[in-house]
């Protein structure tokens, strides 16, 4: 059976890694990834916040995690620890890359151009097989037109693209209201690969104690199907590596992934949750899957649902919206 793909110019063993969080954060556990079957090991983020010395931002961006920290057992460091400075982060590249044999994606998270993007070539020189730019953006001012954010998005990747040989993938927000043209824009920059989707941080209104707290919990598998749409768009439109991330809690839902269109899947809930061992739980969950339908490889797997090879392409357009409505029971 082959598991091996292609992503981001990468030949990798299998489908699977840990998407960008803590996981990373400490040699032993990535020891155990890699033991479990991870193709590649992806890290955390460097914040422009952090580069550009923005203590408020950055402690923000721990408060942020700390609920989904609280929410998984003591596979990762406190939040304190994993938002590393830039000196220290290049040096945890170093140390990662001397420690396993796998690719390694460097992770660079920030919204508008400056200095930051700077780090990308120094992660390439500590090692970076690949770097993942996050531009995590909430759009809330009325001024700020899409097609605004969009070319910043554009903007950003191209500045990278330009700094560096390794390749870039950029992880994207769900809620473009074009992403299948954005994405072609950023392959038309030279983007090797696109991650989808970040997960939305949302308000939350404490009604005891006035208080507006943005909240995300670890993901559920009902968050995949926002991924798998666009995946399945995308397949047949773009040439650059898909890789799903978010929902992806078992095997199910990696077939899922694939079958739409992905080249890779990223988990991060489930190995935060149950342990780094899962990776290789859902791996052999995955080759029992190919067995019983008969495939050999992932190749043959990806895309075999996409847009243009499902047998109802209005379940991936309007969702046969109407007929939906209509069938609608309690
Ligand atoms: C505790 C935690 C820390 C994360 N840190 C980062 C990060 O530094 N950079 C990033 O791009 N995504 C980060 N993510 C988002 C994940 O990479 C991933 O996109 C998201 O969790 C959805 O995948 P999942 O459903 O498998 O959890 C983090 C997620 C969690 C739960």
């Amino acid at each position: 059976m082959n598991l091996t793909t292609r992503y981001l110019g990468l030949e990798l063993k299998s489908p699977l890694m840990p998407g960008a969080s803590p996981l990373a954060m400490r040699l032993d556990n990535i020891r155990k990834l890699e033991d479990a079957g991870a193709s590649a090991i992806v890290m955390h983020s460097l914040f422009a916040e952090q580069i550009e010395g923005n203590a408020v931002a950055v402690s923000r961006h721990i408060e942020r995690w700390q609920d989904t920290f609280a929410e998984a057992t003591s596979f990762y460091p406190q939040g304190q620890d994993y938002l590393l400075g830039p000196d220290e982060y290049l040096d945890r590249l170093t140390a990662i890359k001397t420690a396993t044999s796998l690719p390694v994606i460097a992770s660079l998270n920030g919204t508008h151009l400056g200095s930051w993007t700077d780090y990308a070539r120094l992660m390439e020189k500590a090692g970076a097989d690949a770097i993942e730019l996050n531009t995590y953006f909430f759009a809330t001012r009325r001024d700020e037109s899409s097609a605004e954010i969009e070319d910043r998005v554009i903007e950003i990747a191209r500045t990278v693209r330009a700094s560096v040989q390794v390749p870039i993938a950029v992880k994207l927000a769900p809620f473009f209201t074009s992403p299948v043209h954005l994405v072609g824009e950023l392959e038309n920059v030279g983007v090797n690969g696109v991650v989808l989707f970040n997960r939305i941080f949302q308000p939350e209104i404490d009604i005891e104690t006035f208080d507006v707290v943005p909240r995300l919990g670890l993901s559920s598998p009902e968050d995949l199907r926002l991924r798998l749409r666009a995946l399945g768009l995308l397949r047949d439109q773009v040439k650059l590596g898909l890789c799903c991330s978010g929902g992806v809690h078992s095997a199910a839902e990696v077939v899922k992934a694939l079958l739409a269109g992905a080249d890779a899947v990223q988990i991060v809930a489930a190995l935060l949750r149950d342990g780094p061992d899962t990776l290789g739980n859902i791996l052999t969950e995955l080759k029992l899957w190919m067995e019983k339908f008969e495939y050999t490889s992932v190749a043959e797997m990806r895309g075999a649902l996409s847009l243009r090879n499902c047998p109802d392409p209005e379940a991936y357009e309007r969702g046969n919206y109407l007929r939906s409505l209509q069938l609608w029971r309690e």
